[in-house]
């Protein structure tokens, strides 16, 4: 027995059990509440446990008997993935059996899904078909201390449901952060008395290290708030000394200095987006292959919504042996997705938010400095195990400027949308709908103006039939939305159709490996025409689908990305099931031709001028003016644009164009699937838009 060796004797489990989380000692309360109260409030740790075994002891506690499933939102895509992903394995089924999700154009349930993860966005769709949400028995709204848009609006629509349901629905609102009273107090309403003014804050409470439910001074029948106390590890909080010119560089360097000076353990960055993290993997990749191969190891893993299921699971495993795992996450790592074995966390101190200039009716993501509740949330992803290290990148007298907490989304966003749906709902009169937050009265204004000129409200700002209905039926922004259903009468509903599903795949359509982007843009050139990047990936689609008879191959061949060609496939025929839904046929025989590079031209008619005037009747809102010197100006003036590398329009002359979307790298605002347009096709379908001066 001298020489028992516990590393070959052993092999860890594959998940540590459910039962050890710290919410499985509050199942018995948890589920006490949940029964009593309409709403239930779960304040907890990140990792406690909330989102993969609240649903569970529900099932289990016989709450989906009778055919009634449970719904947990998230607010991103990626976390109802992956989440779901990781119930169906605990409970034993395969994903879209009794565990599932669904995100837009993509639903993975079935007659048996009894647990049902879906995006926020989607639950409140659901609601268009089915008022009251009646296949629910409980909604758990994860996240909510987010306060993503969505989660906003599906709360005050909830509160509405909720007096229609008293007696069969519950909804849990779970929450990493301590916002629990501002949730309670809003459902709370008119109905309960108003909160004892001897009531304890919760974070005297919490520190107390209570363990039932908490006897939150609101003495209402509404609900009642439980804190998980999730074990924590101090923290140990480190600044920079004087500001980092650049944080991607910085946070490259500090996860050196990490790897090379400090014990085991793993470390989280946090970026902003994509490109960030691509950069920061290359550079880590890069240095890596300089370390002694005796000395420990580093393994850089990229994490960011839109990344393959595969790639995803490589951040939950445990890194091979005499190696570090290094993950550089955007803002989803600091709440939605737990990753265990974490000690160290470099935050660089900002995060891409949506911002919405109203002036100008450009929506843009912006990286921006976070809030001090983000640090703090951000600061504890190490302390989960073990005592752990935060390294901000920035200095103490930063953190100390920072705002306390993110301003919601519904106050800095394009309300156009989220306006749509809730009249769609039959919530007509938006300034005396109850938001937890109310939306500036400047933003509501704008949309109103957006969504009337698109022809979706009329004059008295109801919803117009069959055109508004229609739109907020689509799953599709109201731009694109309008832009489909008026395709029919340009008599380019298949070619529209094609468009919105390659522009829904934001920009990944074509594809490279290192070294190989000038073969890359050689093979896009083929596809390339004069008007623009809608009829370039318009022919792209084509090809595809004829000359690429949808294989791998094709795509190999010409740098496409076959999984999101594939995605535009599916994302295409849910569209026209859709369009079919509303009764308008689609003509597929003129789109068999992949014309590449030639005018498609039918009946006489310029088809690609048809397309061109068609998608100006639905983004006249985005159009821009070429200038001089090669940049765009939109039309309110003020923002200076520039073509996306990735478009045709890059280096090219123009005059008037439309765009797609906009986004923001570093200080420069990019403009993403542009195609030209004529400048009088704007007053013509926008005459109100465009009031002529
Ligand atoms: O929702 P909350 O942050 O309270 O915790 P959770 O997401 O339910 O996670 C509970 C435990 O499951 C944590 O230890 C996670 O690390 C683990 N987990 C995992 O290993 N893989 C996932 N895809 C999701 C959770
Ligand atoms: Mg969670």
């Amino acid at each position: 027995m001298a020489d028992f060796d516990l590393s070959a004797n052993f092999i860890p489990s594959l998940h540590k059990p459910a039962s050890l989380l710290p919410i499985a000692r509050h199942r018995q309360n948890l589920l006490y509440l949940i029964e009593t109260f309409p709403v239930t409030i779960v304040v907890g740790q990140t990792g406690s446990g909330k989102t993969t075994q609240i649903p569970q002891y529900l099932e289990q506690a016989g709450w989906c008997s009778d055919g009634k499933v449970i719904a947990v939102t998230q607010p991103r895509r990626v976390a109802a993935t992956t989440v779901a992903v990781r119930v169906a394995e605990e409970v034993g089924c395969e994903v879209g059996k009794e565990v599932g999700y669904s995100i837009r154009f993509e639903d993975v349930t079935s007659a048996a899904t009894r647990i049902k993860f879906l995006t926020d966005g989607l639950l409140l769709r659901e609601a268009l078909v089915d008022p009251l949400l009646s296949r629910y028995s409980v909604i758990m709204v994860d996240e909510a201390h987010e306060r993503s848009l969505s989660t906003d609006v599906l709360l005050g629509v909830l509160k509405k449901i909720l007096k229609r349901r008293p007696n069969d629905l519950r909804i849990i609102i779970s929450s990493a952060t301590l916002q629990a009273e501002d949730f309670l107090r809003f459902f709370m309403g008119d109905e309960d008395s108003q909160p004892k003014s001897n009531a304890l804050s919760l974070d005297e409470l919490i520190s107390q290290g209570s363990s039932g439910p908490i006897d939150d001074g609101f003495g209402g029948k509404t609900g009642r708030i439980i804190s998980l106390e999730g074990r924590m590890y101090p923290v140990d909080v480190l600044y920079l000394e004087s500001p980092a010119e650049n944080y991607v560089d910085k946070a490259v360097q500090t996860v050196f200095d990490i790897h090379t000076k400090e014990p085991d353990g793993d470390i989280l960055v946090f970026l902003t987006g994509r490109e960030e993290i691509d950069t920061a993997v290359q550079a880590i990749s890069e240095r890596a292959a300089n370390l002694h191969p005796r000395a420990q190891q580093i393994m850089p893993l990229p994490l960011y919504a839109g990344l393959s299921t595969e790639q995803q699971m490589y951040i939950f495993e445990e890194a091979p042996e005499n190696t570090r795992k290094v993950i550089f996450s955007t803002n989803i790592a600091e709440a939605s997705i737990t990753i265990d074995g974490i000690l160290y966390v470099v935050d660089t101190g900002f995060v891409k938010l949506r911002a919405y200039n109203p002036l100008t009716g450009i929506e843009t993501l912006t990286a921006t400095p976070i809030s001090k509740a983000s640090a703090t949330q951000r600061a504890g992803r190490a302390g989960r195990t073990k005592p752990g290290k935060c390294f901000r990148l920035y200095t103490e007298a930063s953190y100390q400027a920072l705002s306390e907490a993110t301003i919601p989304e519904i106050q800095r966003s394009n309300l156009a949308p989220v306006i749509l749906q809730l009249k769609a709902l039959g919530i007509d009169n938006i300034a005396r709908f109850d938001f937890i937050t109310s939306p500036p009265a400047e933003l509501v204004i704008r949309a109103l103006e957006l969504l009337y000129s698109l022809g979706a409200l009329d004059d008295y700002a109801k919803l117009t039939k069959p055109l508004g209905t229609r739109m907020a039926e689509l799953a599709v922004e109201p731009m694109m939305a309008k832009t489909l259903l008026s395709a029919p009468s340009f008599g380019c509903l298949s070619e529209i159709l094609t468009i919105a599903a390659m522009t829904s795949l934001g920009g990944n359509v074509f594809f490279h490996h290192d070294g190989e982007k000038k073969k890359m843009e050689t093979a896009r050139r083929k596809f390339a025409v004069e008007e623009g990047d809608h009829i370039t990936l318009l022919n792209v689609y084509q090809a595809f689908i004829t000359k690429g008879q949808k294989g791998s191959k094709f795509c190999h061949d010409n740098f496409l990305n076959f999984k999101a060609m594939t995605r535009a496939v599916s994302i295409r025929a849910q569209l026209k099931r859709y369009l079919e839904r509303f009764g308008l046929s689609v003509d597929e025989t003129l789109s068999s031709n992949p014309n590449l590079q030639k005018p498609l031209t039918v009946g006489g008619k310029d088809k690609g001028e048809q397309i061109r005037r068609c998608l100006t009747s639905g983004f006249f809102a985005h159009a821009a003016k070429m200038q001089p010197d090669g940049t765009f100006r939109n039309v309110a003036g003020g923002t200076v644009l520039h073509a996306h590398p990735s478009s045709l329009m890059f280096n090219r002359k123009a005059d008037w164009v439309i765009f797609h979307e906009v986004m923001e790298t570093g200080t420069k605002t990019f403009i993403r699937d542009v195609t030209k347009i004529e400048k009088r096709w704007l007053v013509e379908y926008a005459p109100d838009f465009y009031k002529i001066s």
